[in-house]
């Protein structure tokens, strides 16, 4: 029953946005996890003595384990179109999103996609992804069914479209309330998985289905809700033309009851502060997504308003593929710190790490589970090879210091990185032995 993983490890205890200084992290160079039914039983120093007879532990030297990384906001349907050519947001979505999502009314496809999307997450060291889904709900049935074969904390909701979108693409709002709900009834705490109501963005519905978004919310307790939140200026303006009687675009949301905890908003480039201040009062939470970003050319995120402020709102990290170009939390890491170049800010290495893992798990309300190696967590880990390649393995050689390690991974990294990653105690995904996980 318990097994037990050895080697280097690092986990966030504080805030580094906060105090960024040794009290913020716990690291052992040496250290011995015990795992006992998918959590962690102890973690610390490497000691004999405190394992158990006949546990031999995995021993990864000259690793760096981490708890799982956290992908806030993800598509896993886009994942057949990532890397599509030359348009900003409105035109992406109407010339290849549209056109690919259409494909999910079969359950087969979407298991197909599910499956290989998961395994992509699995080889990038993400143990917690939150996906759309698209408007059919057999894409979230395939989602989640792939999902709890391997025993993933996971949430995931059917998109609510009921306007601006093609035939094939929408619902009503009343199919879509009654469809989600269903599908909440049927997933939602099943397992470690989890189910958000998923209004795609303002402009892709009526009042009416955002009306009754807001009261399925109400409805079920602890459900997510997530959609897009001020991406792109053309998305502003067509926002400020659909819904007049708004303020701003956070408005629209909080007229409806969708701003508050467990409230998910993806991008959250363009605010005004009177939106961050709301935003921070209502404790809900903003995901930070700077692959697309860049690639969509939407704009460059606040992420020191956000969390470096008398009033911070609860941020988290995310890919948002396939507008995002990279499964790996690294990739996006090294991007976000580029962004806060661009606006003169920085980011500190154990910033963008507590960003990537507790930090994401308090955002999205699961540090009770996740985002800590710590005695009570799940076992969600990622062990991470800092010679991974050729170019790592020499720059390796000029280290110094913790913070030098994790700022060369970020910046250097992939999912090539990543030597396994564990889901409640197995072995999901070993770079160098695909063969040996556990079914
Ligand atoms: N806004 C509405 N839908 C989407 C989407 O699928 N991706 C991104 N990046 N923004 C959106
Ligand atoms: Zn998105």
């Amino acid at each position: 029953m318990v097994s037990a993983l050895r080697g280097p490890f690092l986990s966030y205890t504080g805030n580094p946005f906060e105090a960024d200084d040794p009290s913020c992290f716990h690291y052992e160079s040496d250290g011995l996890i015990l795992i006992d039914r998918g959590r962690i039983r102890s973690a610390g120093a490497y000691d004999p003595a405190v394992l158990p007879a006949g546990v031999v532990p995995v021993h990864y030297p000259d690793h760096l384990i981490i708890p799982g990384f956290i992908d806030a906001h993800v598509h896993y349907p886009q994942m057949p179109m990532i890397g599509a050519h030359g348009r900003q947001l409105l035109d992406w979505l109407n010339h290849y999103v549209f056109e690919t999502e259409q494909r999910y009314s079969d359950i087969d496809f979407a298991r197909i996609v599910a499956k290989a999307f998961l395994r992509e997450s699995l080889r990038a060291g993400v143990t917690t992804p939150i996906t759309y889904c698209t408007v059919h709900p057999e894409s979230v049935d395939a989602y989640f069914e792939e999902a709890s074969k391997l025993g993933l904390r996971t949430g995931a909701g059917k998109v609510m479209m009921d306007r601006n979108a093609p035939a094939g693409l929408r619902d009503t709002a009343q199919t879509g309330y009654d469809q989600s709900k269903r599908l909440a009834a049927r997933w939602h705490g099943h397992g470690r998985l989890f189910y958000a109501v998923t209004p795609r963005f303002a402009p892709t519905s009526t009042e009416a289905q955002l009306e009754l978004a807001g009261t399925l919310r109400r409805e079920i307790n602890g459900l997510y809700m997530q959609t897009h939140l001020s991406e792109n200026r053309a998305e502003l303006a067509w926002v400020a033309d659909l819904f007049p009687a708004s303020r701003d675009y956070l408005d629209v949301y909080d007229r409806f009851g969708l701003v508050g905890r467990r409230c998910l908003f993806g991008h959250a480039i363009h605010l005004s502060e009177r939106e961050w201040a709301r935003l921070a009062e209502a404790e809900a939470t903003v995901v930070h997504c700077p692959t697309s970003n860049l690639f969509l050319g939407s704009g460059l995120f606040n992420l020191k308003r956000a969390l470096v402020s008398a009033n911070p709102v609860r941020t988290a990290l995310g890919s948002d593929l396939g507008a995002g170009t990279n499964f790996s939390p690294l990739a996006t890491l090294a991007e976000a710190y580029k962004i806060a170049q661009l606006r003169g800010d920085a980011l500190s290495p154990h910033q963008a790490f507590y960003l990537a893992t507790l930090g994401s798990a308090r955002a999205i309300d699961q540090a009770e589970h996740i985002g800590r190696i710590a005695p009570g967590q799940d076992a969600d880990l990622v062990v991470l090879d800092p010679k991974a390649t050729p170019l790592l393995a020499a720059r390796h050689g000029f280290v110094t210091s913790l913070e030098e390690l994790l700022f060369v991974l970020m910046t250097l990294g992939s999912d090539r990185v990543v030597r396994a990653t564990y889901v409640a105690g197995y072995k999901r995904h070993d770079r160098d032995d695909p063969a040996g996980v556990a079914a």
